[in-house]
């Protein structure tokens, strides 16, 4: 097979940044995905429904034509159901992320107890938005690469019990309990899986030297983990969907005493997965995995668009420059098998 048409795929998770960074980096998930889900994350967190309706005009203004940014309302232990469900209301809010108080970049305002969440949570369930989360424990006394099993064991297993009709997105799963998680509960309940965590073990922090740019959170595992999130990702189960994660910080933040988290995989993702799915044979599941999955888990219409990716050497630049930005991709140097035909 010389070429793949798709239906043009969307990025369900996805952090554009603000300022001179999100013109810098907004058009190459623009150029690759037609929707995408984009992280609240900013400093201050976006927590109004007019702090997101200004920062979706930044983004469009960012992008240029043809891309659509779906935005998420930033939890907070104060989070205000009503606000919740007047941006819902208003197709201003796809979805709402919950990150853990201080579990990563920018999330010191997060929730400190999902008790407090719970009347945003019986809203949300109520008028069918989403949540998204970032599955973490934050506790300083669990390994930082058991974060995510604790995770699911403590907040997300009984979470999805407690709210049996909410719809919940596991963000950038990592190990073999969120896949075998998320494959066995209670429909409405789905993950998204980046390139990084289906390519790298966590050997390759360490491959020759400390690796930042390798750095990302929830942070590689062992191999173990690595095969089953991989084959949750190329298995056809709808529950399984694309989200990069693509976490762009400029090189002097990763290469620093203290490193900030974060994989910018947004300029190739898209032949960066066609290459794990055609390793594993899986090629024809490619389309619902970045085209279908998604939409139909949030309840949005498929794309009418095509893309078509075509056999062809695509060589990944050791460092991005744009709008004063200097950037290291994913794969930075390396040579990818697939190229994205230009629209
Ligand atoms: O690696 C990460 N970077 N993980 C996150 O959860 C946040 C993200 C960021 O915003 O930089
Ligand atoms: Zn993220």
């Amino acid at each position: 097979m010389q070429t793949l048409t798709i239906r043009r795929p969307d990025d369900w998770h996805v952090h554009l940044r603000d300022g001179d960074m999100l013109r810098a980096v907004a058009p190459f998930t623009a150029r690759q995905f037609e929707r995408a889900i984009v992280m609240p994350n900013l400093s201050p967190p976006v927590t109004t429904v007019a702090a997101a309706s200004a920062y979706r005009e930044r983004i469009i203004d960012a992008a240029g034509p043809g891309f659509t940014p779906l935005m998420t309302c930033y939890l907070t232990d104060e989070a205000d159901p009503d606000e919740l469900a007047r941006g819902h209301g208003e197709g201003v809010w796809v979805a709402a992320k919950l990150y853990p108080a201080n579990a990563t970049t920018n999330s010191a305002h997060g929730v400190t107890d999902i008790r407090k969440l719970w009347p945003a949570l019986e809203r949300m369930q109520a008028i069918g938005m989403p949540l998204l989360v970032h599955g973490e424990v934050t506790d300083a006394q669990v390994d930082v690469f058991d974060r995510e099993a604790v995770f699911i064991e403590r907040t997300l297993a009984p979470l999805v019990r407690d709210f049996p009709a909410l719809k919940v997105v596991l963000e950038h799963i990592t190990t073999r309990q969120a896949a075998e998680f998320v494959r066995d509960a209670r429909e409405g309940v789905g993950a998204t899986i980046t390139p990084q965590h289906v390519q790298l073990n966590r050997n390759a922090l360490f491959a020759g030297g400390l690796r930042p740019h390798a750095y990302c959170l929830p942070v590689l595992k062992r191999e173990e983990h690595r095969l089953a999130v991989r084959a949750a990702a190329v298995s056809g189960s709808p529950r399984f969907f694309l989200g990069t994660d693509s976490a762009p910080h400029v090189i002097g933040r990763k290469e620093q005493d203290c490193g900030c988290a974060g994989i910018f995989n947004a300029p190739y993702a898209l032949e960066s997965y066609a290459a794990v799915f055609e390793a594993e044979g899986a090629l024809d599941r490619l389309e619902g995995f970045a085209s279908e999955h998604g939409p139909r888990f949030y309840g949005l219409p498929l794309n009418a668009a095509q893309v078509t990716l075509e056999r062809g050497e695509t060589e990944v630049l050791p460092l991005i420059e744009a709008e004063g930005q200097a950037l290291v991709p994913f794969h930075a140097g390396e040579r990818l098998g697939w190229r994205l035909r230009a629209a």
